[in-house]
């Protein structure tokens, strides 16, 4: 009996993505913007490996994540290993290991792929890259302010008006202080272990239908406070409440220093929660203001005791991490994805085999100029290579055949604009310079 050859699919591992080269140039866009901006503020940059120990997640991070979204095996020297879901363990593991040598502040960023074994929809995948910038060392508001700033000016550098995106900021012990305040206005107190569960109950706000969601709280702190919660926590009252906060003046003086510099589409949002447990103080989220995909962009927060998970004494940190999905989607729904273009500047289409020698022999004269050139060594019709090279879109063609070789004069030809110059070798570069730049 013969065997039946089962035919291996091409498509991707669910919910992760391939990049073929027009989807790899905007790619590389997004971390040519990001690298630039961020190398700007100082930020320098770092790297870990996809692989971490899993205990890294074990505590302090967020439950959701740990318990239902890591990818995680047991190695075969039976370790039990994560493929990093975000950045913020290992980041702060890095510091924590050298934290007698650095010196602060420090401001780190990197490009980083990670991993999260969600249900894949518009924004949320499998496998995403996520820029990173954190600034360690500073506990006062000019760190918030410097790190808000930043992402602001990420989005002005992908071409982002202010009106098309939104910054939502709010700070975390803000909540159960000011609902301990209206408890107590109604002759209830909110019991300090319930919270951290209450912070993650408001954190699902939106992905419960409301009634879910009252029946949760109703769970959670009993009939007469949680009807204190959802009837009286609201954007009106909590602005009241406020400045009878320490942490919401702290959070009233950084919206207006923000203001201050500039920055006026941004608000405080009292619901705003962000999903893990290290938070410690401001949190924001960049959200699109389009209805076509009015949703949270990239976020972040202060952390200050993070470093405490490796037993070292604690660092005020204060960082966010932007990914490219959501960016991506962000920049298709207002226009500003780049057009592609081919980072080859000339293509050498070649007449003959007898030629191959010359022609590999003038590209890489060429190429001593930082020209980038790819040359045709399928032996098709000159017609077909000229084909190829306008599909690609290089915007430089050159056929090299025995009379080029015989009188080193050549034809350029510009595609787009289908211009010809006959010119020596000596011209060529001149040429695409002055046309390419
Ligand atoms: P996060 O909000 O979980 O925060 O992720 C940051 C950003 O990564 C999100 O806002 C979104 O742009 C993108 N992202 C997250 N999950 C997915 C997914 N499944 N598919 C596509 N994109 C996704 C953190 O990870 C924090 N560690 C950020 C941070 C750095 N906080 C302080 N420093």
């Amino acid at each position: 009996m013969t065997k039946k050859k089962s035919i291996l699919s091409t498509d991707p591992y669910k919910g992760v993505r391939d990049f073929y080269p027009e989807e790899m140039y905007i790619e590389q866009y997004l971390f040519d913007t990001m690298r630039d901006v961020v190398e700007h503020f100082g930020y320098e940059e770092y790297s870990t490996s996809l692989l971490e120990p899993t205990e890294l997640y074990d505590a302090k991070t967020s439950q959701e994540i740990v318990n239902e979204q890591t990818y995680t095996f047991v190695d075969r020297g039976q370790r039990r290993v994560t493929l990093r879901p975000e950045m913020t363990p290992s980041v702060a593991r890095l510091v924590a290991a050298k934290q007698r040598e650095l010196s602060f502040p420090l401001r780190w960023y990197t490009i980083a792929n990670v991993f999260r074994y969600e249900r894949p929809q518009k924004g949320r995948l499998r496998e995403h890259w996520q820029l990173n910038c954190d600034l360690f060392g500073i506990a006062s508001i000019e760190a918030d302010v410097e790190v808000i700033f930043l992402a602001y000016e990420l989005m002005r550098a992908f071409g982002a008006r202010d009106s098309e995106f939104e910054i939502r900021i709010n700070q975390r012990s803000v909540i159960p202080e000011t609902l301990s305040l209206l408890a107590r206005e109604h002759g209830l107190t909110l019991p300090k272990e319930k919270q951290a569960e209450l912070l993650r109950l408001m954190d699902k706000r939106d992905k419960f239908k409301p009634r879910v969601y009252a029946e949760e709280m109703r769970t959670l702190l009993g009939e007469k406070l949680s009807n204190v919660v959802l009837t009286h926590y609201t954007p009106a009252t909590i602005r009241k409440l406020i400045t009878e906060t320490k942490a919401g003046n702290e959070l009233v003086t950084l919206l207006e220093i923000l203001e201050r510099r500039g920055i006026t589409n941004i608000i405080h949002d009292p619901y705003l929660v962000r999903g893990f447990d290290y938070y410690t103080g401001m949190i924001f989220e960049v959200f699109d203001t389009s209805k076509e995909n009015n949703r949270s962009l990239f976020g972040g927060g202060r952390y200050d005791n993070l470093l405490e998970l490796f037993n070292k004494d604690p660092i005020p940190t204060v960082g966010f991490g932007m990914g490219d999905v959501t960016l991506r989607d962000f920049l298709d729904t207002h226009n500003l994805l780049p057009e592609y273009s081919s980072a080859t500047d000339l293509y050498i289409a070649v007449m003959n085999p007898s030629v191959f020698d010359f022609s590999a022999q003038l590209a890489q004269r060429l190429r001593r100029h930082d020209l980038t050139i790819a040359v045709d060594y399928s032996g098709k019709k000159i017609g077909d290579q000229v084909k190829t090279a306008t599909k690609k879109n290089v915007p430089f063609l050159l056929v090299v055949g025995d009379d080029e070789q015989d009188t080193g004069i050549y034809k350029l030809k510009h595609l787009p604009t289908k211009k010809e110059y006959i010119v020596p070798e000596s011209q060529i570069a001149e040429v695409l310079f002055q046309t390419l730049e």
